[in-house]
């Protein structure tokens, strides 16, 4: 059964280019805002893109949260602990929480091609500690460029997806590979996640080196290991 899902910071280039790959592949996608007009724009802007069958909405995002139950956190690393604490008392029981968070070190003032050290270990273990019990929480989507999102092609990038939770991985898994040209590889526990941010700092320092929008391809895997 499919589920809805609400891009939590859907505003920015990441969540709007996930929101709209996974428009355009059918799903329901509630975009989430601190401010609900911005996301009602956001999400009217997709609509414009997609047509009139598309199903996607914007609201605020305790609501948006509310009425979703796969939630994509999609805002800078300085927001991150403050709106999960927010979204708490509105995560349904069942839901998945997916974190596409870097934290890098321009969330206080440094620069984008470091990253912060997390006491938890990554920005995803972070958000593991702040749902409700019992909720997985699924890293993923750290190495997309929002520029690759928001194209017009297909993506030239693999996902590799970390949780503790089997059945929620292989859920963001099936999510990830809607998108044209991603890969989903699983990608082991949660705690894989603090390498993976890692590997978004890295990517970032490359684009400002070379002028462009590097992505990660995962070479020498069988078959298996790429099918979602
Ligand atoms: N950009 C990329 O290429 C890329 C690639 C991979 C991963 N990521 C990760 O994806 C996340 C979003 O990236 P982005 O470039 O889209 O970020 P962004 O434009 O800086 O922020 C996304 C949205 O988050 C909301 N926001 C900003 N500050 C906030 C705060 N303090 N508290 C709550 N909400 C806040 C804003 O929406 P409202 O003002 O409407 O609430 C904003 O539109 C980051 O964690 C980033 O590391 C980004």
């Amino acid at each position: 059964m499919s589920r809805v899902i609400a891009v939590l910071g859907g505003t920015g280039p990441e969540g709007f280019g996930l929101a709209l790959r996974w428009t355009q592949a059918g799903e329901t996608v509630i975009i989430g805002s601190r401010n609900a007009k911005r996301a009602q724009d956001a999400a009217e802007k997709i609509r414009q893109k997609v047509g009139p069958q598309a199903r996607i909405s914007g609201q605020e995002n305790v609501a948006a949260c509310a009425g979703a139950d796969l939630l994509v956190l999609t805002i800078p690393f300085e927001g991150h602990a403050a709106l999960l604490k927010q979204l708490k008392p509105a995560i349904r029981p069942g839901s998945i929480v997916v974190d596409t968070t870097v934290p890098l070190a321009a969330s206080v003032g440094g620069r984008a091609s470091r990253t912060l050290g997390v006491w938890q270990g990554s920005a995803a273990q972070e958000t593991a500690e702040l749902v409700p019990q019992g909720v997985p929480v699924v890293a993923a989507f750290q190495n997309v460029a929002a520029d690759l999102l928001n194209s017009d092609g297909p993506v030239d990038c693999d996902v590799i997806v970390c949780s503790d939770d089997a059945e929620a991985s292989q859920a963001v898994r099936s999510l990830a590979a809607k998108i044209p040209g991603v890969r989903a590889i699983d990608g082991g526990k949660l705690e894989n996640a603090r390498i993976v941010e890692q590997i978004a700092a890295l990517l970032i320092g490359l684009n400002i080196r070379h002028k462009g929008h590097s992505g990660i391809r995962i070479t020498g895997l069988p078959p298996t290991a790429y099918n979602p």
